[in-house]
């Protein structure tokens, strides 16, 4: 088998087989091809696209291509969920605690951010002592004894993905759907749960900006796990705005906590509820939609999932006091209000925007050799639909540094302010079996 022939095929609009998928994915791990070959198939692969098969066989040799984490000593059907990406988006610090009060062995693999969305490893650092980095042993024990650990992703889970991803950062190869879609489950599979969820942001700040391209990801990816034996459901949520108020790294771990003591943080307790609802039926916790929502809250508003956070965190070493009490968790030297230039209602607040000047005040990595400052962020003290007064605080900067002109001047034009009424946008758009 020759690459350039397969190079040829795909950029002829033909598909490839399991065997030339396979070829080309080894090949590339033990440096038989070069960068150059598999960059031209990657934009053959933009341009005319993958069938599902194909799909999911490069998603098989990806997942083959590294470690499969064993999660068999763990008892109970373990769900995983993963989030596309987006701003604000704290939601595991709701869901992990929240599916775990209800039963469900929890064993999480997550990411540090990278440009304008955060990372729950580095929101979770937020916490003093916190350990991020456990044994395989001391994992699977802590899943065992709490229902709960997260820790950062191994370095070896489906390395073909981090190789081919590096290439495609650099050769304008990122936004396919395929390619986008094999990456995530490539990870996912690789880190052994029995079933998926799957949040798809949908809109400004997500990677998919049109509720089409997000269905279309979400039954790509549903697919590659159905084939690949991994019951799965995606959630299109939206991210035309952030997640809840907060943005940040200390700021997300209060809301969170907010959240789970109880308080109506109307968006992120939906998504949280809506996400764990989903992992709780596939692990046949509940029977259906009502009953596990109607439970869940419950499980909220009576301290449980709240019980389990802490417990969580307790067992990996992170200070529990900063947790029952959050304003001791860590803060930045300045706070400077953001007033807005105009009066009416807020129609677009883009998330993107909002999360690059967070990133900017040293929340988030621009390149991923940066470090994070736990204490900075931003808080937003309106959302769209909101109704504004010229000169109304509408956000506050959370920073350590003294000129903050330009962000702030950012921050701004990420809002729309318009004379007319509208209508607040809608939490969940659809779930994809
Ligand atoms: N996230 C991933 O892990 N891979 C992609 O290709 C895009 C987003």
């Amino acid at each position: 088998m020759r690459m350039v022939d397969l190079i040829a095929k795909k950029r002829n609009g033909n598909v490839l087989s399991e065997e030339e998928i396979k070829f080309f994915i080894e090949n590339y791990m033990a440096e038989n091809i070069p960068d150059y070959q598999i960059s031209a198939l990657m934009m053959s692969i933009y341009f005319q696209g993958m069938n599902q098969e194909e799909t999911a066989y490069l998603t098989k040799y990806m997942v083959e291509s590294g470690e499969i984490i064993d999660l068999s000593a763990i008892k109970g059907h373990k769900v995983d969920k993963h989030s596309t990406g987006g701003v604000g988006d704290k939601t595991t610090f709701i869901v992990a605690p929240l599916v775990a009060a209800a039963g469900i062995p929890v064993a999480k693999m997550s990411g540090r951010g990278l440009g304008h969305t955060g990372g729950t490893i580095d929101k979770l650092e937020s916490i003093p002592g916190f350990k991020v980095e456990l044994t395989n042993e001391q994992f699977i024990y802590n899943v065992n004894k709490f229902k709960l650990s997260v820790v950062g992703q191994t370095g070896n889970l489906a390395p073909a993905d981090k190789k081919l991803y590096a290439l495609r950062d650099v050769t304008a190869t990122v936004d396919s759907i395929p390619l986008i879609a094999s990456s995530i489950m490539s990870k996912k599979i690789a880190s052994g749960a029995d079933s998926i969820v799957l949040d798809v942001k949908t809109g400004s700040g997500a990677f998919m900006k049109t509720l089409e391209d997000s269905k279309k990801l979400a039954r790509e990816m549903v697919t590659i796990g159905k084939q690949l034996n991994r019951n799965t459901i995606a959630v299109i949520s939206d991210m035309n705005q952030p997640l809840g108020y907060e943005i940040g790294n200390a700021n997300e771990v209060k809301e969170a906590v907010k959240v789970l003591q109880g308080e109506r943080i109307e968006d992120l307790r939906e998504l949280a509820i809506e996400l764990a609802a989903h992992m709780t039926i596939l692990a046949g916790i509940y029977p259906d939609y009502n009953k596990a929502t109607f439970e869940l809250s419950r499980i909220i508003d009576e301290g449980k999932a709240f019980e389990a956070f802490k417990n969580f965190i307790k067992a990996q070493n992170g200070d529990i006091s900063v947790i029952e009490d959050y304003d001791k968790l860590p803060t930045s030297s300045y706070h400077v209000e953001v007033t807005s230039t105009a009066r009416g209602y807020i129609h677009q607040m883009d998330a993107e925007t909002v999360g690059i000047a967070a990133m900017h005040l040293g929340a988030g990595r621009a390149t991923k050799d940066d470090s994070i400052n736990h204490g900075v962020g931003i808080t937003l003290h309106k959302k769209i639909g909101d109704i504004v007064k010229e000169n109304e605080v509408i956000a506050t900067l959370h920073t350590d540094k003294q000129e903050n002109h330009e962000i702030t001047k950012l921050l701004r034009s990420a809002f729309t302010i318009n004379e007319q009424p509208i209508k607040r946008n809608r939490m969940i758009y659809d779930v994809i079996k």
